[in-house]
């Protein structure tokens, strides 16, 4: 009896053993495969892309002969057989290949050959485009004897890009994915993703002013609203906004250090005044810091991000003298606060000189225009425009769509992230539980979000 107990029982541990381990293996094997899949969003891209790549590895031999890039080796011809001494085929040379994937692409990294150079890949193109089912491939010589071909799943101008800042909840609302003040000023950025797929990015600490150009619908808002976000989550910064509108400001209107809704320039020159005021007493600190420009920063000398909404509300307000007002304070903050801790970021439908001064203009190095309506404003905001080969003055660019430099980069287009102003709010609210707001909505609290979400309703409808 003893005995079949035991049988009994070591059958038993047998069972466990095996069905955990058989279990355990699967779920290594091919559980991280069902979480690429199915949380979505980029990870679907990636894992087609991964799949992409090993199938392009599987044929390349018998797709290098076909387009002509395995070349036959001379060297060997007329070789004859060992045994027979008939002669047998010629060998040919095969460039090695490498595959790496993203989210956009796959990368196929190619060892050249003597016959294979970039101009013979390049002739060869489209056949590899139409072979391995992709929209476009591009070529590149990133060195000597290496040759890159990047084969598009999907173009990155025509994907969504979610913000990394926020997560969708279930329920559908945003949820913060990075802890309020953890990020600092030598973060980069996201603004979004170039037409080659690769990130653009900026640090609040190494840049100087922006620009945000763009005609009505365009894309800006949403632009800025990743501005906001990270301006709002990153420590020793104090976001500073000015919105005649009372759009870009509603949801920051609790967190933001100072907030300006007024459509009268007086006032909005009046804290653009304090704020040149208190950093034009840092000063002192250059001869403390040894340095002629301050990029660290603390609690006693953060750096101050200043956003300015439709700035022609207050440039070419009816009132002649406090618009210059404004004008001059920001020529000078636009001019000299870049070295003391201070980031303008002025956001325009049109970037002409009768809205901005070309003195001001000069100095918003960092660029991000959108759709505009003619040629005139593409070159306000790129004064090469009419000599690049992309232009923003262009009816079919879709919303979020843009073209970017930043400093003296070369202009090229790139797809915003997309961060909607319902996710803003979200984000409000968590900085505000989190001990992070300063002071209360005006009106009824209910009311405004109320607003918000009809607002973003409608958003999402004219989106669909
Ligand atoms: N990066 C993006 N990705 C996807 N859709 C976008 C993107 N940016 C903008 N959109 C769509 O375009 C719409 C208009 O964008 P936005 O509100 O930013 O325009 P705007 O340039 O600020 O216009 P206005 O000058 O009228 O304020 C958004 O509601 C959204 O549906
Ligand atoms: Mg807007």
């Amino acid at each position: 009896m003893a005995l079949v107990n035991e049988i009994i029982g070591a059958f038993q541990l047998f069972a466990v053993v095996f069905l955990g381990g058989t279990a355990a293996y699967f779920m290594g094997r091919f559980g991280w495969w069902a979480i690429l899949y199915f949380r979505g969003g980029s990870y679907r891209h990636q894992a087609r892309a991964m799949r992409r790549a090993r199938q392009i590895r599987r044929g390349w031999k018998a797709l290098a002969r076909l387009v002509d890039l395995a070349p036959l080796d001379k060297s060997k011809v007329g070789h004859a057989g060992p045994t027979t001494g008939q002669k047998g085929p010629v060998p040919r040379l095969y460039p090695s290949i490498k595959t790496t994937a993203d989210e956009f692409s796959v990368k196929v990294q190619l060892k050249t050959v003597p016959g294979v150079s970039v101009t013979s890949v390049e002739r060869a193109a489209e056949d590899l485009a139409n072979a391995w089912q992709v929209q476009r491939v591009k070529v590149t010589s990133p060195k000597s004897g290496r040759i890159l071909i990047r084969a598009y799943l999907r173009e990155p101008l025509e994907a969504h890009i979610p913000s990394p800042l926020v997560a969708r909840t279930p329920e559908g609302r945003w949820k913060l994915t990075v802890k309020p003040g953890s990020l600092s000023v030598d973060d980069p950025i996201l603004w979004g993703i170039t037409e080659d797929g690769d990130p653009v990015t900026s640090t609040f600490a190494s840049s100087v002013h922006g620009l945000m150009a763009g005609a009505t619908r365009s894309g800006k808002s949403i632009q800025a609203n990743t501005l906001f976000t990270v301006a709002s989550l990153t420590r020793n910064v104090r976001l500073v906004i000015l919105d005649p509108n009372l759009a870009a400001v509603a949801p920051w209107w609790r967190t933001a250090y100072r907030v300006c809704d007024s459509t009268d320039p007086n006032d909005a020159a009046e804290i653009l005044e304090e704020i040149l005021e208190e950093l034009e007493g840092r000063k002192d600190l250059f001869w403390k810091l040894r340095t002629d420009r301050i990029t660290q920063f603390s609690d006693e000398v953060p750096l101050y991000v200043i956003p300015i909404d439709e700035a022609a509300a207050y440039t070419q307000s009816g009132d002649k003298k406090a618009s210059e007002r404004f004008t001059t304070v920001l020529k000078k903050l636009a001019a000299q606060s870049a070295k003391y801790g201070g980031r303008i970021w002025v956001l325009t439908q049109k970037p002409s000189s009768d809205v901005l001064s070309t003195v001001i203009r000069m100095n918003l190095t960092d660029r991000l225009c959108f759709r505009v309506d003619t040629i005139e404003d593409f070159v306000m905001a790129f004064s090469e425009g009419r000599n690049l080969s992309i232009t923003a003055a262009d009816r079919t660019m879709p919303q979020g769509v843009g073209i970017v430099s930043f400093g003296s980069a070369v202009p090229q287009r790139f797809r915003a992230v997309f961060l909607p102003t319902e996710a803003c709010w979200d984000i409000s609210d968590q900085l505000v539980d989190a001990g992070y707001g300063v002071r209360s909505l005006p009106g009824d609290e209910e009311q405004i979000r109320h607003l918000s979400l009809v607002h973003a309703e409608k958003e999402g409808e004219e989106a669909a």
